[in-house]
């Protein structure tokens, strides 16, 4: 990965692209695929042929099917039996089915469309496919953590070709919101807090997903979701309302929408939540003006799972006739599971409430996206039962989950060099309720479409690369929230026979995802009194650690000598915390959440902006700054952090000019050695922080990472290009604007570290 460059918008330009945000100025244009340019005859002869009751029907999409949908995944509604999903296939009121899965099934329910129904238009199967299909790789929050797009790209056509060869032509992923609560479930969806890593994995993700050719069978539409701001519930609290200023929106919630846009994505998900008291399924400025009007976005906005419906206890919609009035005349293309269009669309149309060009554009949308994918040519492409079984957690498949893991996990700490373990010679205590667990290795939307068969466990993943695996023994001591009985005493005893004791601890995979917020972000209760029995026992304790967030790590959690992030990593879980436990891979996972101290810091993000009375160094000099009365407003682990087993330097950091021309760019150079004696990836950070604004600026703002892989002894020079677009920030009115001043730069290995320079940004001219 090298640093984001920008081609910049000219000084004066205009209003439009000022406004268009970081990614847009990064040259970033919102892709029109040949598909969106202009509608094409075939498009035009069927809207010419189509009744209001088939448009409204091509504007919705329900997860029943003939083909069951998965259950759990949403609250159910709207369910209808097989027979009368047949029929409204058959008078084409329905244009997207969602969530089941299946060749065999999704052929004949095409079938069903294609032959059963007047225009013969083909259905789009969607659904959920967030990390993985039937092989699962990290959560999305974890593979963040590898810090590596390609990584991302990788696990992302892998799970495309899976899907796709279950039937399915569309997934609604990647999410792509900006998470700075830890309190809210839905960040182990994401990428974490930062906007430019945001930026980098989203569009990562949608080339995964899509791959080359729209029309090959195993390309799959992408939709970054939620727009917007979802990411910024208040309190971190499920659905909540979003209160946010609109330099922030720009700023850190829409980037990463427009560089997944960039990358070629032709859909987005509008979100539940409202943004500044406007529900965002509502929301006209987000959805129109800024999306169609200021990016130029031309592909199809759908609804999240009954949002439109949700307008009426938003407050914002008088009834569901209303609530769908509002939905579409917003910019919400297809309407997601509350049947709203087809219910009302007709009856809005024909009393002139909503203008028949505007449901003619949306269908004109829909049956674009159709075509773009080839299924007015084969409605059966991506439907072959033979292809499916052929292309289903393949070896190749496993090995990249195992990889993708090892390269999530993130070192915290790991005192007297504990880790790696030796293969051999050491008795092992494998403890908590994770030891051999096999229902909590996927995370929170792993479990739908898996094949759960795959699950490694952590004591199996260890036992296949002990020498003797009857030297590890295992016992789960608790449950993730109760006791279980005698389960401390065996524990305890496990611990006292051992030489190392490896300590499973942390959040359940339902304590994480959708709906899933949690006031504090700690272990649970129960956990950390196991973990007190046995830090008691005085053997020397590694904690993994299994999460979907950021944690607050306390006692003697906190105070183990070694402690690994582990998250969710998938099908191959065990293999891979097992492969950098013992050193087969040198851990070099970076944190894209910041760990606070304690829960109520939250949200704790590492680029906040000073205040007034920032915190001094030293927690006694003086009273009356922004500081907690109990703790230092420091991360306990930033955002960025991560050690591995080998050593890295970087030194010489060198500027090419400590004077930044308007429309020059700015070289920024250091040398990286691995002084250890092993080999390692380094991920090497680039910083920013403009020192006096027109608006208060972050303490610091990642613009740039590298990884460099490096054998021991090795030294390499990496080479971060700064130019003034990397400088912007979303000023008064609106307007992203550069100012000329002085700015920090670091190269560093976390957020709050670093080898540092300054230079100057000059006046245009
Ligand atoms: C609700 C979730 O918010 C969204 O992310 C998901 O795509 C839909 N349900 C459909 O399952």
């Amino acid at each position: 990965m090298t640093l984001k460059t920008m081609n910049g918008a000219p000084a004066g330009a205009s209003r439009r692209a000022f406004l268009s945000g970081g990614a847009a100025l990064a040259g970033l244009a919102v892709a029109t695929p040949r598909a969106f340019a202009r509608a094409s005859d075939r498009i035009e002869g069927l809207l010419a042929q189509m009744t209001i009751e088939e448009k409204a029907g091509q504007l919705s999409c329900f997860a029943d099917m003939i083909r069951p949908p998965v259950g759990d995944m949403n609250p159910l509604v709207n369910i209808r039996n097989a027979q009368t999903l047949t029929a409204e296939l058959q008078a084409g009121r329905i244009g997207v089915l969602m969530n089941g899965v299946g060749a065999q099934a999704a052929l004949e329910t095409q079938k069903t469309a294609v032959e059963g129904s007047r225009l013969k238009i083909p259905l789009l199967f969607a659904a959920d496919v967030i990390h993985g299909f039937r092989t699962v790789f990290p959560i999305p929050l974890a593979e963040a953590a590898s810090f590596d797009p390609h990584l991302a790209e990788r696990t992302a056509r892998a799970a495309a070709i899976e899907a796709t060869a279950s039937g399915l032509h569309w997934t609604f992923a990647p999410m792509v919101d900006v998470a700075r609560d830890q309190r809210w479930g839905r960040v182990a969806e994401g990428s974490g807090e930062d906007v430019f890593l945001g930026e980098v994995l989203a569009a990562a993700r949608v080339r995964g997903f899509q791959g080359k050719d729209l029309k090959a069978d195993d390309s799959m539409l992408a939709t970054p979701k939620h727009f917007a701001a979802y990411g910024a519930v208040t309190a971190g609290l499920e659905y909540n309302s979003v209160e946010l200023s609109e330099a922030t929106l720009r700023e850190v919630h829409l980037p990463p929408f427009q560089a997944a846009f960039a990358a070629g994505a032709m859909t987005v998900m509008s979100a539940f939540n409202d943004v500044n008291g406007v529900p965002a399924t509502a929301n006209k400025r987000l959805l129109t003006d800024v999306l169609r009007g200021e990016w130029g976005f031309k592909g199809v906005v759908i609804s999240d799972y009954t949002a439109d419906q949700e307008l009426v206890a938003h407050g914002f919609a008088a009834d569901d006739r209303d609530a769908a009035r509002l939905a579409i005349l917003a910019g919400v293309d297809i309407s997601m599971q509350s049947g709203l269009y087809i219910r009302y669309l007709p009856e809005l149309v024909a009393s002139g409430a909503v203008p028949l060009a505007v449901v003619d554009a949306a269908v004109r949308r829909v049956l674009a996206l159709k075509e773009a994918i080839g299924l007015f040519d084969n409605p059966y492409r991506s439907l072959d039962p033979k292809a499916e079984a052929y292309h289903t957690a393949t070896p190749a498949m496993r090995a990249l989950s195992r990889e993708a893991g090892a390269r999530s996990i993130v070192l915290l700490k790991n005192d007297k060099t504990l880790l790696p373990l030796p293969k051999a010679g050491k008795r092992l205590a494998l403890i908590g309720p994770f030891a051999d667990d096999r229902d909590n290795v996927l995370g929170a939307w792993g479990g739908f479409f898996a094949d759960r068969r795959l699950n490694v466990d952590l004591a199996s993943g260890l036992r296949a690369q002990l020498a003797d695996p009857a030297s590890l023994v295992v016992e789960r001591g608790c449950d993730v929230e109760a006791m279980i009985a005698g389960g401390f005493e065996r524990a305890v005893a496990a611990a006292q026979g051992a030489d190392i004791v490896l300590l499973a601890v942390g959040e359940s995979q339902d304590m994480t995802g959708e709906a899933k917020s949690r006031t504090d972000i700690r272990i649970p209760p129960v956990q950390m009194r196991l973990a007190e029995a046995i830090a008691a026992t005085g053997k020397p304790v590694v904690v993994l650690l299994r999460h979907g967030r950021a944690i607050q790590l306390e006692g003697v959690v906190r105070d183990a000598p070694a402690i690994l992030a582990t998250w969710f990593l998938g099908s191959e879980m065990g293999n891979a915390v097992a492969d950098v436990l013992f050193g087969t891979v040198n851990p070099s996972g970076r944190l894209p959440v910041s760990f606070p101290i304690d829960s109520g810091q939250e949200p704790f993000f590492y680029n906040g902006r000073t205040t007034g009375r920032p915190a001094p160094a030293d927690p006694n000099a003086q009273e009356y700054k922004a500081r907690w009365r109990s703790i230092r407003n420091d991360a306990l682990y930033p955002f960025g952090f991560g050690l591995t087993y080998t050593r890295f330097d970087v030194t010489d950091m060198k500027l090419s000019t400590p004077r930044l021309e308007w429309n020059d760019t700015l070289h920024v150079t250091a040398k990286v050695k691995n002084s250890g004696d092993l080999h390692g990836e380094h991920v090497v950070q680039l910083y920013i922080r403009d020192r006096v604004a027109s608006r208060t600026r972050p303490v610091r703002e990642l613009k740039g990472f590298q990884r460099v892989s490096l054998a021991p002894g090795a030294e390499r020079e990496v080479r971060f290009d700064l130019k003034r677009q990397n400088l912007m920030f979303v000023g008064d009115n609106d307007y992203w604007i550069a100012e000329p001043g002085v700015f920090d730069v670091w190269i560093a290995n976390s957020s709050v570290d670093g080898l540092t320079a300054e230079f100057e940004l000059l006046p245009a001219g």
